[in-house]
């Protein structure tokens, strides 16, 4: 009997399971994974020149939130963005896509922390990635839920279906177990390669009503971490794959409908590569920055320490109550003069907003937004 041909106004309940049985190594696509191999080891080699990882990470990590988010780059949310994670602006007072990123960020941390103490990717790990992203409690999908995929959706017309993911009866959870199974054994194929099948089989399982793309980015991320090619869930993979949206839905498609695993392959490597490139180089300049203020600042100022330098590298907007913390400057009187005098060397700049003032590190905003 001929097999059915793929249709995509039908429930895909027909979704092979893993690993794909076709070949999928060729010498083209294992020469891509031999380069993006090495520049992420270069990325994990890199986080260790980091003095204090967490601050630096913490960092690092808005900016895959804000760019997964796809929050625009529009100055004045940026600036909501940096205020909110100064940590001193109340929760109602955000607006909505600030908290998006806020909480996408948090789950990025929260997976982290689930899967360091689980120590493997497991249901838990994604069904809490998927409820801290959409602030839900629910998890995957019911079997009624008319859930697809459309091509060109606008608020106008809703667009071409092009993929209805698998429905009915325990189908997701027995489709996620093999996912999670051929994630967690050993089976010959490299953890990279394996992170990128099984970033489309989470995607074409698609187990939840929406948060899908953003949760299975997160656990792109987690995966690396836990497959020990990465110390911290910090890769700006999210930036490489919006900019390349078009592409990264046909080639998803591709799998589906041609079981062209390469060209997927192929993709994702070279986003990995990419993005490594990209990440290290923030890396670098933060540190060389991080250097180069450090010198100046103690030329003029004999109360400056790493540590206090170290913060002001943690996040862009900085208060001065932190300051206070950190120098522990005896008086308000002290602590102003400190002030000031970071903001007459050009080390901060002041930004006020109704009764909150922030003192801003611009060389930081700069690296980031590069
Ligand atoms: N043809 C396809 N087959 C399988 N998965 C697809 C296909 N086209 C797109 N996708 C996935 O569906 C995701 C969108 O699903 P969903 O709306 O649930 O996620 P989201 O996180 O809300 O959105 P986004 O990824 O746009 O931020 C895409 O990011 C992509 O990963
Ligand atoms: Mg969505």
């Amino acid at each position: 009997m001929m097999k059915k041909p793929y249709d995509r106004l039908v429930p895909y309940n027909n979704l092979p399971e893993l690993p794909p049985t076709k070949e999928i190594l060729d010498t083209e696509l294992l020469l891509k994974w031999g380069i993006a191999s090495r520049i992420l080891a270069e990325l994990n080699k890199n986080l260790l020149r980091i003095p204090n990882p967490d601050l630096l990470i913490n960092t690092i990590s808005l900016r895959e939130a804000q760019d997964s988010t796809e929050i625009e780059n529009i100055f004045t949310t940026q600036d909501d963005l940096y205020k909110a994670v100064s940590e001193s602006v109340q929760e109602d007072n955000l607006n909505a896509s600030t908290k998006e990123v806020l909480r996408y960020r948090e789950a990025l941390w929260g997976g982290f922390t689930t899967l360091v103490s689980n120590q493997q990717l497991d249901q838990e790990t994604i069904v809490s990635v998927f409820q801290k992203i959409k602030n839900t409690t629910q998890s995957y999908r019911t079997p009624q839920s008319q859930v697809v995929i459309r091509r060109g959706e606008s608020e106008l017309r809703p667009g071409e279906i092009v993929y209805t993911p698998p429905r009915g009866e325990g189908i997701i959870e027995a489709k996620i177990i093999n996912l999670l199974e051929f994630m967690n054994t050993e089976n010959g194929l490299d953890p990279l390669l394996k992170m990128a099948v099984a970033h489309y089989q989470f995607e074409a399982i698609h187990p939840f009503i929406d948060g899908n793309g953003r949760t299975g980015r997160i656990l792109n991320l987690l995966y690396l971490v836990d497959q020990k090619l990465l110390s911290h869930p910090v890769l700006y993979l999210s930036k490489y794959i919006i900019q390349h949206k078009e592409d990264y839905y046909y080639l998803l498609s591709g799998v589906t409908q041609r079981n062209d695993w390469k060209s997927w392959l192929m993709y994702m490597m070279t986003a990995i590569e990419s993005t490594a490139r990209h990440t290290n180089q923030i890396i670098d300049d933060i540190l060389l920055q991080m250097e180069a203020t450090f010198e100046y600042a103690k030329k003029s100022l004999k109360w400056y320490s790493h540590e206090l330098n170290q913060t002001l590298f943690s996040q862009p907007y900085i208060k001065q109550k932190t300051v206070g913390q950190i120098t522990g400057a005896k008086s308000r009187t002290t602590l102003t003069k400190y002030m000031s005098q970071l903001v007459k060397l050009g080390i901060l700049s002041v930004k006020e907003d109704g009764r909150e003032v922030f003192f801003v590190n611009d060389d930081l905003i700069r690296i980031l937004e590069s």
